[in-house]
């Protein structure tokens, strides 16, 4: 429930806080991009879909740079915080800082990082990124050598903020085992804790490696996957999958959005407004990805009569909800530079029904 720095009294409380609860796979080359960010900028913002391990990583951070922040590291979870107007007082009170007559929470908070190099994360910051920027902006504005390590899956927009998209684990090849692929180590790890006797060999290698394609790399849907083992096999988890909403879903986790993919997903589907929910569910007719140019013709119109579709997908972009990719070929597009193609994110991981 606590992180706490063995160089600060700090004695910080997280809600549903399962700092190595499991143990952490891969990520080598994250972790390194956000050792140099925090090196370079005093705020960094860990960004990506629901589930692909933001918070994982920027906790392994944590223990990594411990040493490099003698005023100490801390984190702050906020995914109950409904109401922006508190957030000076949980972070206050997640670092247990006794109330001080007369000293507004956010005094308080900059009076305790005047003291040195510190590392504060605040972890799910999607729901509220204005306050978020508004609150960092005051703390960086008074505090000399705080840095502030954010997951979220948008950007805060805040002047100087260093962006660190984290994308999904590595997809294995046909000649991958655990050994070698970060992906398939973590369903085989998850796998053994459901269903002991489980074994990565020959005779299940290829249904093991085509859930973990279509399940795109996805750390959270890989476990729920893995989870799944408990009850049943993994042939019929496979077939399964096309409706991965109901087979991805009962295992228990400390944050109910990480319950159920469904759960993940409706997280992102609620922080949208009404186009960019209307887009979303009418960029269900591509299978896969599509070119820009499409979602135009295809997605115009109706209840989206008045709106720039390709403003609203950009909006989706940056809630990492869509994922912009490179074309292999095509036509340039008209303010694209380099004709990128749009893709909602797989398998279905980022859609809701
Ligand atoms: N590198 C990893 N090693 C082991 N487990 C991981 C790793 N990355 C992610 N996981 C597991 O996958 C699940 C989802 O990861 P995480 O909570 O970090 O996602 P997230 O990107 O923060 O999602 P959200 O946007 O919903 O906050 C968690 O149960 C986490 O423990
Ligand atoms: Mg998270």
């Amino acid at each position: 429930m606590t992180q706490r720095s063995e160089n600060s009294p700090w004695g910080w409380a997280r809600t549903g806080f399962h700092y190595g609860a499991t143990p952490f796979i891969g990520r080598t080359q994250e972790l390194a991009m956000v050792r140099s960010a925090v090196d370079q900028a005093r705020v960094v913002t860990l960004t990506g879909p629901g589930g692909v391990g933001k918070t994982r990583i920027a906790l392994q951070a944590m223990r990594d740079l411990d040493d490099d922040f003698p005023g100490g590291v801390g984190i702050v979870e906020l995914s109950g915080l409904r109401n922006a107007e508190f957030l000076p007082n949980t972070v206050a009170a997640a670092m247990s800082l006794p109330e001080a007559a007369g000293m507004e929470p956010i005094d308080q908070v900059i009076e305790y990082f005047s003291a040195g190099r510190a590392l504060l994360v605040l972890d799910t910051c999607e729901h509220l990124v204005d306050a978020i920027a508004a609150f960092a902006a005051i703390l960086l504005g008074h505090t000399a050598e705080l840095v502030l390590l954010l997951t979220s899956r948008q950007s805060v927009a805040l002047a100087g903020e260093f962006v660190l998209p984290i994308g999904p684990m590595p997809q294995p090849d046909a000649g991958c085992d655990e050994t070698n692929n970060d992906t398939l180590k973590l369903f085989a790890a998850r796998a053994r804790a459901a269903s002991p006797s489980f074994a990565l060999c020959d005779d299940n290698r290829a249904e093991v490696l085509a859930l973990c394609r279509r399940l795109d790399g996805i750390p959270l849907a890989i476990e729920l996957a893995a989870a799944r083992l408990r009850t049943m096999p993994l042939e019929l988890i496979l077939r399964r999958l096309d409706n991965r909403f109901q087979t991805l879903a009962g295992a228990r986790s400390a944050q109910t959005r990480h319950q159920t993919l469904r759960a993940a997903i409706a997280w992102s589907y609620d922080l949208c407004d009404q186009a960019e929910q209307e887009l979303w569910a009418r960029l269900s007719v591509f299978a896969g990805g599509f070119p820009l140019a499409a979602v135009e013709d295809v997605c115009r119109g109706d209840a989206l009569e008045g709106f720039d579709v390709v403003e609203t997908l950009g909006s989706l972009v940056d809630k990492s909800v869509v994922q912009c990719l490179e074309a292999a070929a095509g036509p340039p597009l008209p303010d694209a530079g380099h004709d990128p193609r749009v893709r909602r994110r797989r398998p279905g991981v980022h859609q809701p029904q």
